[in-house]
């Protein structure tokens, strides 16, 4: 018999914030019907995600699925079989997206960088300079590698696009960035993004967020091809009235409107300031314990989830392990060729300090039971310092303001 509650420090699902799961215990609804108390338009969820995008023209698209489907989405309607795309492979989710458009019959030109790094922006700069025929249809980029905890910097793809002035469309994965990490699709020129539900936006998994510019709903107007489930025609035609071109995830949507309501309560500026405030107490816990981040370069090590290297005599499937067996605390693993070599800690969603201090509490004993050589409370005492001198989220906000 296990007491107490599970800790949940996973790069999702998050944690739920009780507002969220309260407002989605209603019974099922019929939008179209217009009952009473229904949610009968999407039209304030695309307006909420918008302002969480930083988006205010293209399309909004909110569906069933998770980021796998906003991104088969995505290639489906811009791209067709045989189209260039260039990208990174930098960790396990823009691994993800190379097969998964291999598997659309996309031709992928892949840049390898070590797992740990940022994006190689200025190898990127280098393949698209040499497309001198614009084969290169579009270049994708993985904001916030989940898998390494490593952040991207978007704007400088951006800029060597305009640069170079060449014409591929920019699409971002936020998956576990957007809701959490600052992000602009206007701003930095994105032309798509997708993420899900399960992250930034605290719910449970079930809902794809896809944001679409001008340039990708056009290039979506020229393909030869269209799939069925997500065509970008069939739901921006039934989203002028509010409505899906499927069951609506009602229970779901009622949860989003709840989850938008908290980010905008305590403000978007704010949100980011916290997750920066959080990650660095997290930081500081990791480098207290003698142990280094994935994330080679501090510019770009993430705010929302931080992979630690575990020295070679531990095996960090143990460390997981251990931790939800005997602690009730839930770490995602190593992923790919950091199985074993790493365990990763998120801290994004709705947390606090006292959260980062469990997670860093519940680690260190787990790191020590699985053999490492670590000092109890070396990881702990280390954060609590860093909130302790560095105010609150607020006035880190004002302190940057
Ligand atoms: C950056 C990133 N992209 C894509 C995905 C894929 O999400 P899903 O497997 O839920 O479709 C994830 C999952 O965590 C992710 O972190």
């Amino acid at each position: 018999m296990r007491t107490g509650i599970t800790h949940l420090y996973v790069p999702g699902p998050t944690n739920v914030p009780e507002r969220v799961r309260q407002a989605m215990n209603v019974p099922m609804q019929e939008m179209r019907a217009h009952a009473d108390g229904a949610m009968t338009t999407t039209q304030p969820l695309v307006d909420g995600l918008k302002r969480v995008f930083q988006q205010r023209r293209g399309r909004m698209f909110v569906v069933p699925g998770s980021p796998t489907a906003a991104w088969e989405a995505a290639v489906t309607n811009t791209l067709d079989p045989g189209d260039k795309v260039l990208t990174a492979r930098h960790g396990e989710f823009s691994r993800r997206w190379v097969e998964l458009a291999a598997k659309h019959g996309l031709e992928v030109e892949v840049v390898d960088a070590p797992w740990g790094d940022a994006v190689p922006v200025q190898e990127l700069a280098r393949r698209l300079e040499a497309d001198r025929e614009g084969r290169i249809k579009a270049v994708f980029v993985t904001h916030n590698e989940t898998a390494t905890g490593v952040t991207s910097p978007v704007p400088a793809m951006r800029e060597v696009l305009d640069e170079l002035d060449h014409s591929a469309l920019l699409f971002v994965d936020g998956t576990s960035s957007i809701g959490a990490i600052d992000f602009r699709m206007e701003a930095w020129g994105v032309d798509l993004a997708v993420c899900g539900s399960q992250q930034g936006f605290m719910m449970p998994a079930g809902l794809a967020m896809l944001a679409a510019g001008d340039r990708a709903m056009a290039a979506s107007q020229r393909t030869r091809g269209r799939p069925a489930h997500f065509d970008f025609a069939e739901m921006a035609r039934l989203n002028d009235d509010g409505a899906l071109p499927y069951a609506p995830p009602t229970t779901l949507f009622r949860g989003l409107e709840a989850a938008l309501d908290l980010l905008f309560a305590e403000g978007l500026d704010q949100v980011f300031a916290r997750h920066r405030r959080l990650a660095e107490g997290v930081r500081r816990g990791v480098r207290a314990w003698g142990l280094e981040t994935v994330a080679r370069d501090p510019r770009f090590q993430s705010n929302t989830v931080t992979a630690v290297r575990v020295p070679p005599e531990v095996d960090a499937r143990e460390v997981v392990r251990i931790a939800d067996d005997r602690y009730r605390t839930s770490f995602g693993a190593g992923l790919g060729p950091l199985d074993g070599k790493a365990f990763r800690i998120a801290h994004l969603g709705d947390l606090n300090e006292v959260m980062c201090l469990s997670a860093l509490a519940a680690a260190e004993i787990a790191l020590k039971e699985a053999g490492c050589r670590i000092q109890l409370g070396a990881g702990v005492g280390a954060a609590q310092s860093w909130f302790q001198a560095n105010g609150t989220a607020e006035d880190m906000l004002r302190a940057v303001a």
